[in-house]
């Protein structure tokens, strides 16, 4: 169609300089919306993880857990996800899932949860069910994060040979997340000090490791753990720094 300024359709010098000054402004004011979004959608990320680390400490603080053992369990597990190969969104979520593994001990009675000396027969069933309140706490959600949160505190204490609970899933029908918070989480337990033992060393957390592998554990993740020892102690020596653990138990239930 021709241009009405001028005949034949030819724009003006002027007028092109006009839409270039326009499309400049144009790009200039995108540029700017664009980076106040992903600011905002920063912070909220930002929100979103304090809030689940908030939502652990409280479910943990009866147990007095520390925020290291938080912070140690999503960096081994995510370290591991990504160690597998996993793609980076799994691995995000694994991270940000994993600290979450043991919100359900907030349905557990003191009396059980705190108790020093150990448990009766019936006194370990109660233990057993926050697999299932913190199933029940983060199922039912649209987000992903929280599908895998409420994944990994169901299977969390399955055993590859079938010999866990709650449900007595055994080899890959046990999530992955399940699977890798597992390793974690006994790697940890058994490397903290509890009221009435010191911590293991390393070397000896290693060797029970080693010996739960196909039993405990999944014998590829125990492989991955093991090729990868040094990545693991680098994490434990950067997120123990301030850790005065303490806990009711050494297994972690
Ligand atoms: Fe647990």
């Amino acid at each position: 169609m021709p241009d009405e300024a001028t005949p034949g359709g030819l724009e003006t010098l002027p007028q092109l300089n006009k839409y270039a000054r326009d499309l400049a402004l144009i790009y200039q004011s995108e540029k700017e919306k664009r980076k106040a979004l992903e600011l905002a959608h920063e912070r909220l990320r930002e929100a979103y993880e304090e809030t689940i680390n908030r939502l652990v400490i409280a479910s943990e603080y009866r147990d007095r857990e520390t925020g290291n053992h938080i912070v140690r369990i999503a960096r081994y597990s995510a370290f591991m996800a990504q160690k597998l190969g996993r793609p980076g969104e799994e691995v995000e979520k694994i991270r940000l899932a994993s600290p979450m593994h043991d919100v359900g001990k907030i349905g557990i009675p003191d009396a059980i949860l705190l108790k020093p000396g150990k448990l009766t027969g019936e006194e370990f069933e109660i233990i057993k069910t926050h697999t299932l309140i913190g199933a029940k706490i983060l199922g039912g959600s649209t987000s992903e994060v929280l599908q895998t949160a409420s994944e990994i505190a169901l299977t969390h204490h399955e055993k590859w040979n079938g010999r866990g609970y709650p449900g007595g899933f055994a080899g890959n029908d046990i999530p992955l997340g399940g699977r890798i918070v597992a390793v974690a989480d006994v790697f940890d337990a058994l490397i903290s000090n509890r009221p009435y033992k010191e911590a293991f060393s390393v070397a000896r957390a290693i060797e029970i490791i080693r010996s739960e592998r196909g039993g405990h554990f999944d014998p590829e993740l125990v492989d991955l753990f093991l090729d990868n020892l040094n990545g693991i102690v680098e994490i434990r020596d950067r997120e123990s720094k301030l850790t005065h653990e303490k806990g009711p138990d050494a297994s972690p239930s």
